[in-house]
């Protein structure tokens, strides 16, 4: 079987610039149904870029992004916005957290947002903050937690709807190593539990140690590894 013809989200001959700086030159790359898979390559390479093209948040200039075989650019804007919130969950280095809301509220919201009722959204987001190994800080905010308790809460707030797609842009780059790695293995074990696949940004190589898979991104263009299942 070749996977190539069974990618859930496929990125095909993107070019994006900004004024005079080409982020993306060419870039395409396949991302299958429940692979980790990390994205490497130098600072300013055009790795965020691409991940932002890949989740629908930036329209390339050029080429096309599909998602389960339908083409982002020819979506509306609402309905590019539905499926952002059910079918991609997002994991940034840092800052993502609603300051105002519990840690619980913040796990909860993409489930309220989608229309589940408060008390169903708060027991599944418990359920997650539980599995994420910080069930202790439900009732604390964001700025009352330590930075590897954020991500973990972060990460169930990605999880809990059950996305098909997790998108994690250097989800351990402000932590230590030890909290790194724990993030790591919780995310790819959630994501694995779940069946989501995980498109990961990273520089470092302990971290990509985690992904099945890791593809190269330079001067906007993507070398993807070949490999076999
Ligand atoms: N909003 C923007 N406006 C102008 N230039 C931008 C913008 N976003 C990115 N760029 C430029 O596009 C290029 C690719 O940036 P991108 O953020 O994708 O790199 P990256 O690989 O994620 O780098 P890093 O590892 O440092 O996060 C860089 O030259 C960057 O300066
Ligand atoms: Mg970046």
């Amino acid at each position: 079987m070749n996977p190539r013809n069974e990618a859930l989200l496929a990125a095909d001959d993107l070019h994006l610039s900004f004024g005079p700086t080409r982020a993306l030159n060419s870039a395409s790359l396949r991302v299958h149904a429940g692979e980790v898979l990390a994205l490497m390559g130098p600072s300013g390479s055009g790795k965020s870029t691409l991940l932002h093209c890949l989740a629908g948040i930036l329209t390339p200039d050029s080429g096309r992004v599909t998602f389960a075989g339908r083409d982002l650019s020819a979506m509306s804007d609402a309905d590019r916005s539905a499926l952002r919130r059910t079918e991609f969950g997002f994991v940034f280095q840092f800052g993502q957290l609603v300051p105002e809301l519990t840690c619980l509220e913040n796990v909860a919201l993409p489930l309220r947002l989608a229309g589940a009722g408060r008390r169903e959204a708060q027991r599944d987001a418990a359920e997650w903050l539980d599995r994420l190994q910080v069930a202790d800080v439900a009732g604390k905010r964001p700025g009352q937690v330590s930075g590897g308790q954020g991500q973990r809460v972060a990460v169930a707030r990605a999880l809990v709807t059950r996305p098909r797609v997790v998108f994690a842009d250097e989800p351990t780059g402000a932590l230590d190593s030890l909290n790194g790695e724990q993030v790591m293995h919780l995310l790819t074990a959630a994501a694995r539990d779940t069946g989501a696949a995980v498109v990961l940004v990273t520089h470092e190589a302990r971290v990509a140690a985690y992904s099945d898979r890791e593809a190269v991104v330079r001067d906007g263009q993507v070398r993807e590894q070949e490999y076999a299942r």
